[in-house]
C-alpha cells in the first residue's frame, strides 16, 4: 500500500476535512436512493412528533410540561425541516414526504397521540419512540458514507445533539410524573416496541418481527381538545379584574412597580401557546413553511412566559397569588375559526411594534432597576419583530395589502365575546381585584414603601380589550 504511505514532507494534518478516516471512507456505505428512504423515515417520525406535541399543548395542565411540548414541538419541526431540505438535495424532490413511512410507525405515532393523559404521554415518548429515533439516527450515522454524505450527517449530528437534551428531560420526567395503573402503561409501552419490531426497527433496517398489535387508545379517531387546562397552581382562571395595561401605560406609578405588570404578562402569555396550538392543529391545508414558522412562534411565546416565572423569582413574588387568566385561549379557540385566531394574533403583535409598544416596556424594564427585566424586554422585544415578520409572510400574504388583513384582525378580535360579565354571573369568579394585595406584599419583601396611587390602582377588563380600546361587544 505504499501509495498510502504519508510524504513527511507534508504536514500531519487530518484528511479529508476532518470528516472522518481514509478507512472509513473506503467504506461504500450506502446508495443516494438507500439513503433517502431511510431519512424519509426519519422524517415522518420527526413530523408526526411535531403535530403530536403541539396537539397535546392547549390540554396538558402541568405548566412544565405544556411549555417543555411547546419547545419540543419546535425543535420536531426544525429537524423535520432540515430533512425536508437535505432530502430535496439529493436528486428527490421533496414528493412524497407527506406519505406513510410504514404501517407499524403510523401505528406507533397514532397509539402515541391518543395517549390518555401527559404521564402516560410521557412514558412512551421519552421511553420508547425518542430513544428509538435517537438510535436509528447513531445507525445511520454509522451505516453512510460520511464523506459522500456528509450533509445528511451533520444535519443528523444537531438532532442527536437536541435529543440528548430531550432525553435527558424525558428520564427526569418519567420518574416525577405519577402513571395510573402502572402496569398498564408498562404493557402499553411494550406494545410500543411490538410494533416497532414489526416495522424492522424505526430504521427499517432491521429483519420485521411479529405482528402489530391490536390498536388500544387509537381505536376512536384522536380528536384534538381545543379547552386549555392549568394545574393547581394557576388559580381563578377566568378572573379579568385587572388590567395591567392601564397600571403599564400610566405615567403616574414607578418602572420598579411597573416590572410586577410587566412580568404577568409575560406569564400570562402562556395563553399564546394555548391559542396557537389550535391554529397549527386546524390548519392542515397550510403549507409546511407555515407550520415550521408558527412552531417556531408558538415557542417563543411559551418562552415569553417562562421568563415572566423567572422575573417573578427576581422580584422575591410568588405568582401564584396571582389569577393567571385563560380567557383570550379559551375565547379563540371556541369562537373563532383558525384563519379568525390567526388574525387576531397578528393585529396584536402589530400593535405592540410602535413606539408604544415592544419598546416602551424595554424602556420601561431599563428604568427599573431590575436588571433581569431589561434582558428580557430587550429579547421579548427582538421576538416581536421577528413574529411581525413572520404574520407578513404566512398571514398578510391572503389580504390584497397590510391594512386590510390589519382590519380584519380588528374585527375578529372585536367579534369575541369576552363574557366578563358572564363569567362572574355564572359564578366562574368574582373578578376580584387581586393587585392591591399582590403589591403590597411585594413592597414588604422589598423593604419600600407603597406607592399610595399605586396601591388604589382598580381598572378591570370590563369594558376594554389588552390593547385599552373600548369592547363594543359581538357586530
Ligand atoms: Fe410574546
Ligand atoms: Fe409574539
Amino acid at each position: 500500500m505504499a501509495e498510502f504511505r504519508r510524504d513527511c514532507s507534508v504536514p500531519a494534518v487530518p484528511p479529508l476535512a476532518g470528516l472522518c478516516s481514509l478507512a472509513e471512507a473506503l467504506e461504500p456505505g450506502m446508495s443516494v436512493e438507500a439513503c433517502v428512504s431511510w431519512l424519509k423515515r426519519l422524517h415522518y417520525v420527526w413530523r408526526r412528533l411535531h403535530e403530536i406535541f403541539t396537539g397535546r399543548i392547549t390540554s396538558e395542565p402541568l405548566f412544565e410540561l405544556k411549555t417543555a411540548f411547546s419547545h419540543q414541538g419546535w425543535i420536531c419541526a426544525e429537524h423535520a425541516g432540515a430533512l425536508r431540505t437535505r432530502i430535496g438535495e439529493m436528486r428527490e424532490p421533496p414528493l412524497g414526504l407527506d406519505v406513510v413511512a410504514d404501517p407499524g410507525l403510523e401505528w406507533v405515532l397514532d397509539e402515541l397521540r391518543s395517549a390518555p393523559d401527559g404521564a402516560t404521554f410521557c412514558q412512551g415518548v421519552y421511553g420508547v419512540v425518542l430513544p428509538a429515533l435517537d438510535a436509528a439516527i447513531a445507525e445511520y450515522i454509522d451505516s453512510t458514507n460520511r464523506l459522500a454524505d456528509a450533509p445528511s450527517v451533520r444535519v443528523l449530528r444537531f438532532a442527536r445533539l437536541e435529543l440528548e437534551q430531550l432525553l435527558s428531560f424525558g428520564t427526569q420526567a418519567r420518574a416525577a410524573v405519577v402513571v395510573c395503573e402502572a402496569e398498564g402503561v408498562a404493557a402499553w409501552c411494550a406494545a410500543l416496541e411490538t410494533a416497532l419490531a414489526a416495522a424492522g426497527g424505526l430504521s427499517g433496517r432491521k429483519p420485521p418481527q411479529g405482528e402489530i398489535p391490536p390498536r388500544q387508545y387509537s381505536q376512536q379517531p384522536w380528536r384534538y381538545d381545543r379547552v386549555p387546562r392549568r394545574d393547581g397552581r394557576f388559580q381563578d382562571p377566568y378572573n379579568a379584574g385587572v388590567n395591567p395595561e392601564a397600571f403599564l401605560y400610566d405615567s403616574r406609578f414607578s418602572p420598579r412597580d411597573k416590572t410586577l405588570v410587566l412580568f404577568y404578562k409575560r406569564l400570562r402569555e402562556i395563553d399564546v401557546p394555548e391559542m396557537m396550538a389550535s391554529l397549527l392543529v386546524e390548519s392542515k391545508d397550510k403549507p409546511w413553511g407555515f407550520h415550521q414558522a408558527m412552531a417556531r412562534q408558538l415557542w417563543d411565546e411559551a418562552r415569553h412566559a417562562l421568563m415572566g416565572e423567572v422575573g417573578f423569582a427576581a422580584l422575591k413574588v410568588d405568582w401564584r397569588q396571582i389569577p393567571v387568566n385563560f380567557t383570550w385561549s379559551l375565547n379563540l379557540n371556541t369562537q373563532l375559526t383558525p384563519q379568525e385566531r390567526h388574525a387576531v394574533l397578528f393585529f396584536i403583535e402589530q400593535g405592540l411594534m410602535p413606539k408604544t409598544g415592544k419598546r416602551y416596556e424595554w424602556e420601561v424594564a431599563q428604568a427599573s432597576g431590575v436588571p433581569i427585566a431589561a434582558v428580557f424586554q430587550d429579547f421579548d422585544w427582538a421576538d416581536e419583530v421577528l413574529h411581525s415578520q413572520l404574520g407578513r409572510e404566512w398571514y398578510v400574504k391572503d389580504f390584497p395589502n397590510l391594512n386590510a388583513a390589519l382590519e380584519y384582525g380588528d374585527q375578529c378580535w372585536s367579534r369575541v365575546m369576552s363574557q366578563w360579565r358572564e363569567y362572574r354571573e355564572q359564578g366562574l369568579t368574582e373578578h376580584r381585584n387581586w393587585w392591591p394585595e399582590v403589591y403590597s406584599r411585594a413592597c414588604a419583601t422589598w423593604g419600600t414603601p407603597c406607592d399610595p396611587d399605586a396601591l388604589q390602582f382598580d381598572e378591570t377588563y370590563e369594558s376594554v380589550r389588552a390593547d385599552l380600546k373600548t369592547i363594543t361587544g359581538p357586530a
